[in-house]
Order: structure tokens, then C-alpha cells, then sequence
């Protein structure tokens, strides 16, 4: 049997790891990348026992030039079917008040990690006429909110960026989407200081599961669906909000948020 890989970063926990579980049942080898070592391995241990699938795990830092070459080094001439560019994480923070090197690291990891890797792959996929492209934006690219300008900035970025990458891969046989979740229960929040309890379903804000994030993706990917948007209740917030004058949207948001997200917070 033709051997298959894919490579997904940010495979410790949560949407990652998911995609992980997903694509060693469907026969995949898998490359996964994390920091938390002992998770990351222990995942991987288990997921190979389970499918009988080869996975390999790359521990590396994306957030600096040399964790991104590593890993590129590392995935040397081995030809990929699927990429998957998970890895991020939050920061709720005003710009102004917090540490630069945080939100230089935002701008690493979900831009030019991505990038890097995609640049370094795509030869290879285009010349065996094949391979998809999974890149994981946010519904913040769509709906920014406060305390969050760089998170939806890098995650804006992805969401247009891979548009304009599906534009130029159109009939070479390398399928490009883009993934816009909302609120997922993984360990995003909880690294943010978000207590598990605290991740209630508040009327239209209702929270998923990092299976489900995964399967529509699968779903959409077969449909050819470049820009996926999981749950309908997301779809459902992004469109309506979507529609409002710009400065509406910004006083509803503001109202919305409400003490929680102003500055003496
Ligand atoms: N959860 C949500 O509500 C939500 C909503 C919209 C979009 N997203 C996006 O979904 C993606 C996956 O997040 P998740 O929710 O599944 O969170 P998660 O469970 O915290 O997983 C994030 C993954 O990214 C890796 N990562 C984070 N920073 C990294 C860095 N500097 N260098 C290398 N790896 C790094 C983590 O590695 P280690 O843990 O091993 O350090 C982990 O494997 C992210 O891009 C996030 O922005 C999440």
C-alpha cells in the first residue's frame, strides 16, 4: 500500500490532536509537533498501537526562525499528502501592556511558521500533482474582538492568505482550506487562565468539541469548501454580526464584553 503522512503541528492536545486521531484512521503516518513532551509522546505511543500507523514527533519551538528550519530540516525530502498548521495559542491582553516578545511570538507561530512550512512542502506536492493544505484561522480573523488585536490579526492573515494560496493551486491538484472555529474546549483557554468551569454554552456563544472542528473540516475538504466555519451557531454569529455598519459592530462588541474586557480590567 501507497505509504501516506501527514504532518500536524500542534498535536499535543485539542484540535491537533484530534486531527491527529483522524488521519491515522484513515491510514495515515503521521508527523506530530508540540512542546509538552510526555503528552505529545505518550499520544503518540497510543495512537500507533491503535491504527498500527507510523508516528513520529518532532518536540520543537515554533515561535523563532530555528524551532520553523528544524522542523523543516527535519521533514527533509519525505513527500507529504497533508499539512496541517494548528499550532497557537491566545493571549487576552491589551497590546500596549503586554510583553512584545508575546505578541512577536503570536506572529511566528500563526504567520510565519505556516508560511515557512507551506513554502518548504508545496514543490513536492505540486509536482506529484497532490496534497492538502489545512490551515487553522479562527472565527477572531472574521469577528475581532478586544484585548485580541494581534491573535485576529495573525488569524485574519491566515484566513486570506490561504484564499489567495487556493487561488494560485487552482488545477494543480493541491487542495488548500481554511478552518475559522469558534469556541472549542482544548487546552487554549485553560492556558489563558480560564478555569474548564467557566466554559459554559451563554446564549449565541456555545462551545465545541475538537472532534466535531475536525470532522466538518474533513466534510467541507470533500466538498471542495475553501473557507470552513464549524457549527452553525458560529456561521449563524459571523453572518449576522457580518451585516452591521462597522462602527455598530465595534459598540456592540464593546457593550458585549462589557467590564470584563475594559482597560482597568
Ligand atoms: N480552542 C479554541 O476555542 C480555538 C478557537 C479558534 C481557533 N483556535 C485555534 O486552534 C488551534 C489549535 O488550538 P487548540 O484550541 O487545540 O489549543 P491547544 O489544545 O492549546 O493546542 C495548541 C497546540 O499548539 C502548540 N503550540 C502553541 N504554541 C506553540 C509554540 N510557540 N511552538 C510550538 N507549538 C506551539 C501546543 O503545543 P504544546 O501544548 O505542546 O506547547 C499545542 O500542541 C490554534 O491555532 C488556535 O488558535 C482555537
Amino acid at each position: 500500500m501507497e505509504k501516506i503522512t501527514a504532518l500536524i503541528t500542534g498535536a499535543t492536545s485539542g484540535i491537533g490532536a484530534a486531527y491527529a486521531e483522524r488521519f491515522a484512521k484513515e491510514g495515515y503516518n503521521l508527523i506530530l509537533t508540540g512542546r509538552r513532551a510526555a503528552i505529545l509522546n505518550g499520544r503518540a505511543e497510543q495512537i500507533h498501537q491503535h491504527y498500527g500507523v507510523i508516528v513520529d514527533t518532532v518536540l520543537v519551538e515554533l515561535s523563532n526562525e530555528a524551532g520553523i528550519d528544524e522542523l523543516i530540516q527535519r521533514i527533509g525530502n519525505r513527500p507529504l499528502d497533508v499539512l496541517v498548521n494548528n499550532a497557537g495559542f491566545g493571549a487576552s491582553r491589551l497590546l500596549y501592556q503586554q510583553d512584545l516578545d508575546i505578541q512577536l511570538a503570536m506572529v511566528a507561530v500563526h504567520v510565519s511558521a505556516p508560511v515557512k512550512l507551506i513554502h518548504a512542502v508545496l514543490p513536492g506536492m505540486v509536482a506529484r500533482k497532490k496534497g492538502i493544505i489545512i490551515n487553522i484561522s479562527s472565527e477572531s480573523a472574521l469577528l475581532p474582538f478586544p484585548k485580541n488585536c494581534i491573535y485576529s490579526g495573525t488569524k485574519a492573515f491566515v484566513k486570506t492568505f490561504s484564499e489567495g494560496l487556493h487561488l494560485d493551486l487552482m488545477g494543480t491538484g493541491v487542495q488548500v482550506q481554511v478552518v475559522c472555529p469558534g469556541l472549542t474546549r482544548t487546552d487554549f483557554h485553560e492556558k489563558m487562565g480560564m478555569e474548564k468551569s467557566r466554559q459554559r454554552n451563554r446564549g449565541m456563544l456555545k462551545w465545541m468539541i475538537p472532534e466535531e472542528v475536525v470532522d466538518i473540516s474533513l466534510r467541507d475538504l470533500r466538498k471542495n469548501k475553501v473557507v470552513c466555519i464549524p457549527g452553525n451557531h458560529t456561521k449563524m454569529l459571523v453572518k449576522m454580526l457580518g451585516l452591521l455598519p462597522r462602527n455598530s459592530y465595534y459598540r456592540f462588541v464593546h457593550k458585549f464584553t462589557g467590564k470584563k474586557f475594559s482597560q482597568s480590567a
